[in-house]
C-alpha cells in the first residue's frame, strides 16, 4: 500500500526510518508489559507488527494529498474503508499536530516522537562523510539537539 501510493524514494526512506524507530519502541513496550517467552510470542509479534505497520503507513497519502486539509485525513479514511483498526488510524491522525487528535496510547506517542526525531537524525547522518546513520553517535546527536 505504501509503495502503491508513494513513488518518492525519500518518502519511502522516511517511512522505513520511522518504522525502524517505532518498532524499537514497540519491542521495548512489549518487554515492559512482560510479553516474553514462547507462550506470549504471538501476542508480542502482533503488537510489534501493529507498531511497524502504523509507522510504515503514517505518511502513505502524503505524496497524493500533501496539504494539511487532506493529509493524513484522506489516508485515514482509506484505511478505515479497508478495515484497518482504530488504533492504527488514531495514531496516524495524532502524528499531525494540526489534526486536533490527542496522542493517548503508547503507540500514538511513539509514532509522534519518532516522526519528529526522524528528520533530525537523518540530518545528523547527512553531515557525516559516509552519510550513513550507522556512523552517527548518540553523543553528537545530543550535542546538536541543544
Ligand atoms: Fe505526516
Amino acid at each position: 500500500m505504501l509503495t502503491e501510493w508513494t513513488q518518492s524514494e525519500s518518502l519511502r526512506r522516511h517511512a522505513l526510518a520511522v518504522e525502524a524507530r517505532v518498532t524499537a519502541c514497540g519491542e521495548a513496550e512489549a518487554d515492559r508489559l512482560g510479553l516474553t517467552g514462547a507462550e506470549r510470542a504471538a501476542e508480542r509479534s502482533a503488537m510489534i507488527e501493529l507498531y511497524a505497520t502504523t509507522a510504515l503507513l503514517h505518511d502513505f497519502d502524503y505524496e497524493r494529498h500533501p496539504t494539511p486539509a487532506e493529509h493524513p485525513f484522506v489516508g485515514v479514511k482509506e484505511l478505515e474503508r479497508l478495515g484497518w483498526p482504530i488504533g492504527v488510524r488514531t495514531a496516524i491522525l495524532g502524528h499531525a499536530r494540526y489534526s486536533g487528535v490527542p496522542r493517548v496510547t503508547h503507540l500514538d506517542k511513539s509514532l509522534f516522537a519518532c516522526y519528529e526525531l526522524s528528520g533530525f537524525l537523518t540530518a545528523c547522518a547527512l553531515v557525516k562523510p559516509s552519510r550513513a546513520i550507522s556512523d552517527v553517535e548518540a553523543a553528537s546527536v545530543r550535542k546538536n539537539e541543544g
